[in-house]
């Protein structure tokens, strides 16, 4: 994880100190060309932060669940909006079907932070141009969202693998986006704090879905 962080950082500061250095030397392209990395560095690291800290504190025992009744419409919007930057850079779309007149009995934070991390991941391992679709409604006794994805998808070994601390996996997105393999975990975690279950279904080359079942109030 250390070089997950130092990486970025490294690009971030020495390609801001070539920028402010010998600004005049470049011309517009090169100069647009280090922002964007820069940028993306940037955004890289601090996912990475948020999730770190985020372990952390679940780690300390410092999170405290604390579920209440929420619309579902209105936290998949919210949850959903921090990822449009990076959607839009990959040209992908958002297709939403949701039940607005539905509540979810959850813990607010816990909940965007598995959606943010599940919605990230559908990005990631997405060609450019794609859709990703999100499906939520309630059940006689649960709250199901669903996110799906039309991207590369997981052999069933690496399906296998996921959500277990011991068999952390991490694999470069459809543009080499790097991650460290927290955010799986982390989706787990707080899953599990609200007696929920997380799967997934996926095939190679088609694509994944991810679920989470919350019992309801
Ligand atoms: N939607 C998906 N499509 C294909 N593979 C996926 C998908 N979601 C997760 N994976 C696989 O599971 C691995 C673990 O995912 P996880 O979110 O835990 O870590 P990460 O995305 O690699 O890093 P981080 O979330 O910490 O930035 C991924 O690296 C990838 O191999
Ligand atoms: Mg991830």
């Amino acid at each position: 994880i250390s070089h997950d962080l130092k990486n970025p950082f490294n690009s971030i500061m020495g390609l801001s100190n070539f920028l402010y250095e010998k600004i005049e030397k470049y011309d517009k392209e090169t100069i647009s060309n280090y922002a964007q990395h820069i940028y993306e560095a940037s955004r890289n690291s601090y996912k990475l932060l948020q999730n770190l800290l985020e372990w952390s504190r679940a780690q300390m025992g410092q999170i405290s669940f604390a579920p209440e009744t929420h619309n579902l419409a209105n936290l998949i919007d919210n949850a959903t909006a921090s990822s449009y930057n990076q959607a839009e850079a990959k040209n992908i779309k958002f297709k939403f079907d949701v039940d607005y007149t539905a509540e979810i009995y959850a813990d607010y934070n816990m909940v965007s932070t598995i959606i943010r991390n599940l919605t990230s991941n559908a990005i990631k391992f997405s060609p450019k141009g794609q859709i990703i679709e999100f499906l939520a409604k309630n059940t006689d006794t649960s709250t199901v969202i669903s996110i799906k994805d039309n991207g590369k998808g997981m052999s069933k070994k690496i399906q296998d693998k996921l959500f277990k601390i011991s068999e952390k996996i991490s694999t470069p997105g459809t543009e080499n986006e790097k991650g460290t393999g927290l955010g799986l975990l982390l989706c787990k975690e707080f899953t599990e704090a609200h007696k929920g279950k997380i799967h997934v279904d996926s095939e190679e080359g088609k694509g994944s879905i991810f679920t989470i079942e919350l019992p309801l109030k």
